[in-house]
C-alpha cells in the first residue's frame, strides 16, 4: 500500500489580506486533505475568520491563491467554491430567519454541485435535509423556526447547512462556541465521523481540549501568520505558543479566580473548557 499522502482537495499559497493599513493574514500556505483535520488557534483578531473567508470566496485576497482540487479558483464566488465542494459554518450563526429548520437546510441541498450532474428537485433536497438534520440532532425540529433554537442547536443548523452541500472540504469557524461542556464531546463525536467519512477539515477553534482531542495537525495563527505548525502535543508545549496565546489565556482565568476569592471556586486553572469562545 502507498504511504504518500492523498493529493490535497484545498490549497492556499501565499495567501494574504490586507485591510487597509491591517496585514489580517500574511501569506498563509495550506494544504487540506482528506480524512486530515487541522485545527486553526491563536488569539482573537488573529486572522482566523480571515482565513476562512479567503478559502471560501467570502473575502478577496489581496495576493496569493486558492486551490480547490488542483483548479485555481482564487478570488471566485462563494457559490462556486460551494460547488466545487468547499462549505463552512460561520462564527456568528447566519441562518434565513424567515424560514423553518428543514428549509434552511434544504435550500442548501438545492445548491450542492455533487453528485456532479445532479438534479436537486424539492423532494431530493428535502430528502437531504431531513437526513442531515438526523445526522447533526436535529431530527425533528425541522418546523421550528431559527430563533427557536438553543446556542447548541443553532450552530447544529448551521452544521447541517454546510453539510447538505455534501462538501469534500468542511471549514468550521468556532462550532463549539457557546455551548456546554457537556455538549462538547458529542460535537467532536460528530466532527470525527465527518472525518472518517473522507472530508478534508479545518476547524477553527478556542477550546483548546477539544482540538488536542481531534486535531491531526494544530496550526497557530498570531498578527495573521503562522507562528508554528505541527503536532498538537509539540505544537502545545511551544514556549512561543504558551507566551502569546495559552499564557493570556490561562492568565485571565487565573484572575478571574482570584476575584472570586470570596467564595469557593473548583474550577480548574488549567480547564480550557470556557466554551464560550471567549478569549483574553
Ligand atoms: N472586513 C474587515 N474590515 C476591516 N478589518 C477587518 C475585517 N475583517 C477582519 N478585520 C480585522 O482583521 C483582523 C483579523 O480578524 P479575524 O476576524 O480574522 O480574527 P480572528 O482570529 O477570527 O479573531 P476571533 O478569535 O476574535 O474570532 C482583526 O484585526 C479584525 O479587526
Ligand atoms: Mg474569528
Amino acid at each position: 500500500m502507498s504511504t504518500e499522502p492523498a493529493a490535497p482537495m484545498l490549497q492556499a499559497r501565499g495567501l494574504s489580506k490586507r485591510f487597509g493599513g491591517l496585514v489580517a493574514v500574511n501569506g498563509l500556505d495550506l494544504d487540506l486533505r482528506a480524512r486530515r483535520l487541522l485545527g486553526v488557534i491563536g488569539p482573537n483578531g488573529a486572522g482566523k475568520s480571515t482565513a476562512i473567508n479567503l478559502l471560501t470566496g467570502h473575502t478577496r485576497p489581496t495576493t496569493g491563491k486558492v486551490l480547490v482540487g488542483g483548479e485555481d479558483l482564487t478570488a471566485a464566488k462563494p457559490w462556486r467554491l460551494a460547488h466545487a465542494g468547499v462549505a463552512r459554518t460561520f462564527q456568528i450563526v447566519k441562518p434565513f430567519r424567515g424560514m423553518n429548520v428543514l428549509d434552511n437546510v434544504a435550500v442548501a441541498a438545492m445548491f450542492s454541485g455533487r453528485p456532479a450532474g445532479a438534479r436537486h428537485t424539492v423532494a431530493t433536497a428535502t430528502r437531504t435535509a431531513l437526513e442531515t438534520l438526523d445526522r447533526v440532532g436535529l431530527g425533528g425540529k425541522g418546523d421550528l423556526a431559527p430563533a427557536e433554537l438553543s446556542v447548541a442547536d443553532a450552530r447544529r443548523l448551521e452544521l447541517a447547512k454546510a453539510l447538505a452541500l455534501r462538501p469534500r472540504v468542511l471549514l468550521l469557524d468556532e462550532v463549539l462556541a457557546g455551548l456546554r461542556p457537556g455538549e462538547i464531546d458529542p460535537a467532536l463525536e460528530l466532527i470525527d465521523s465527518l472525518r472518517r467519512d473522507g472530508l478534508a477539515l479545518m476547524m477553527v477553534e478556542h477550546v483548546i481540549h477539544a482540538i488536542t482531542a481531534i486535531a491531526d495537525e494544530v496550526m497557530v495563527l498570531h498578527h495573521g501568520e503562522v507562528l508554528t505548525r505541527g503536532e498538537p502535543a509539540t505544537v502545545l508545549s511551544d514556549d512561543r505558543v504558551i507566551e502569546a496565546y495559552l499564557g493570556a489565556r490561562f492568565a485571565k482565568r487565573a484572575a478571574e479566580a482570584a476575584s472570586r476569592t470570596a467564595t469557593v471556586t473548583t474550577a480548574p486553572l488549567m480547564d480550557d473548557a470556557t466554551a464560550d469562545g471567549s478569549t483574553p
